[in-house]
């Protein structure tokens, strides 16, 4: 048993005397509702504060979860409590500056996606976590669940053979009432479309998976909304381990889903979900001619977790508590965001770009504005 075990399970039913960590969440909109129920269910971190400009929003959900600091803004809150841990769970375009406030204040952050609207936004975020020696932990819940861990696992140790060949669909329906919202469908308020906001949980547990990439080669596309940005976009990545990966993403699929699929030397392992995962969503078919024995050595754990925000804060309050450095689970916050701006950057110039277009490219460095081709109908 480990010693976070331990002291979870002490009879005192809670932390075995030692106080809880200090939870604050910032932006009490709708994801905020996962974390605080993640937090509530572990007895190591207690939710102290939170902070929405919306007074009605606020006070419904510090009434709801019991929570006695209640704050209108970010700035209050951290002036008013002592935080271990601030979860930002406010539009994007707030992220930077509110993690920068956050580490003035010397507590820890766990960010939810994207992270940052830029490459150069989160470089500033990264910078500013290392400079306080705090933890800065982002939110891409679908890297967790024991059958993505597991499947990570059969894929790191060579179990499946060489990966090969990735598909990675994102094919989601948002109406045009989605983009009724001011803020919605436009490069100021989104920073980015569909391959920002919706895409990019896919291929960040693509990524997660094959680890990093090479070479993006992509497309942007307006196809049927009226909006600024793509509707669809369709990129092929190459993967530093050789895998060609193909990777739409879409909001005009009304039946909606959502696919990771890596074919292997042995076998080809995939998932098919919508917006979180199970052991049952997951799948392993052999290549002809591997044997029942090798089969039955890829088996998933018989005790799963689903994907969520659940086991995701429970790994940031793992690390918090024993001290110990963010797992994989919250960190690489630079690679999915690179290769939503690699997408966005070969759609732009009209060819397939690397690093190292990227890193000498102060444009997409510091916005994610892009070129989309138009093809609805005059
Ligand atoms: N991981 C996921 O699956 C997932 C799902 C949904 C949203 N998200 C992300 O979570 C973030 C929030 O999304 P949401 O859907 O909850 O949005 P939302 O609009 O429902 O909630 C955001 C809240 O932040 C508040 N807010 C705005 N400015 C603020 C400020 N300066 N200080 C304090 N509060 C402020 C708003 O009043 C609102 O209540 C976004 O980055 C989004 O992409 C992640």
């Amino acid at each position: 048993m480990s010693s976070t075990e331990e002291t979870r399970t002490a009879d005192t039913g809670t932390t075995a005397g030692r106080p809880p960590l200090r939870a604050a969440i910032v932006g009490t909109g709708a994801v905020a509702h996962l974390h605080a129920q993640a937090i509530a269910e572990d007895p190591r971190v207690e939710l102290v504060a939170v902070s929405n400009r919306g007074e009605s929003r606020r006070t419904e959900f510090a009434d709801r979860y019991d929570v006695p600091g209640r704050y209108a803004t970010h700035t209050d809150l951290l002036a008013a409590e002592h935080v271990d841990l601030v979860v930002l769970c406010t539009p994007p375009d707030l992220h930077r500056q509110q993690t920068l406030d956050a580490y003035a204040a010397g507590a820890h952050v766990l960010c939810e996606k994207p992270p940052a609207l830029s490459l150069a936004e989160l470089d500033a975020m990264q910078a500013a976590a290392d400079a306080a020696g705090r933890a800065f932990a982002i939110v891409f819940q679908q890297r967790t669940g024991t059958a993505a861990a597991h499947v990570r696992h059969l894929l790191d140790s060579g179990a499946l053979g060489r990966p090969l060949l990735a598909q990675c669909q994102t094919l989601w329906h948002r109406g045009d009432d989605y983009y009724g919202v001011d803020w919605r469908g436009t490069w100021d308020g989104e920073g980015g479309g569909t391959t920002l906001g919706h895409g990019i949980h896919q291929l960040d547990l693509l990524a997660h998976l094959l680890g990093d990439w090479a070479e993006v080669d992509a497309r942007l596309w307006r196809v049927a909304r009226d909006i600024e940005m793509e509707d669809v976009s369709t990129a092929v990545v190459r993967f530093a381990n050789g895998v060609v990966a193909q990777a739409v993403s879409s909001v005009l699929s009304p039946r909606q889903t959502s696919v990771v699929r890596v074919d292997c030397e042995r076998a080809t392992v995939e998932v098919e979900h919508l917006y979180g995962h199970a052991g049952p969503d997951w799948r392993i078919t052999p290549a002809p001619g591997v044997g029942e024995d090798e089969v039955a050595s890829w088996a998933f754990p018989a005790d799963d977790e689903p994907s969520g925000h659940t086991p995701l804060v429970r790994a940031v309050v793992d690390a918090l508590w024993d001290g110990t450095p963010m797992p994989d689970l919250v960190t690489h916050a630079r690679r999915p965001l690179e290769l939503v701006t690699a997408i966005y950057a070969s759609a732009t110039y009209g060819r397939p770009v690397t690093h190292a277009d990227l890193d000498d490219d102060e444009r997409f460095r510091t916005s994610l504005v892009a070129d989309v081709t138009d093809v609805r109908p005059a």
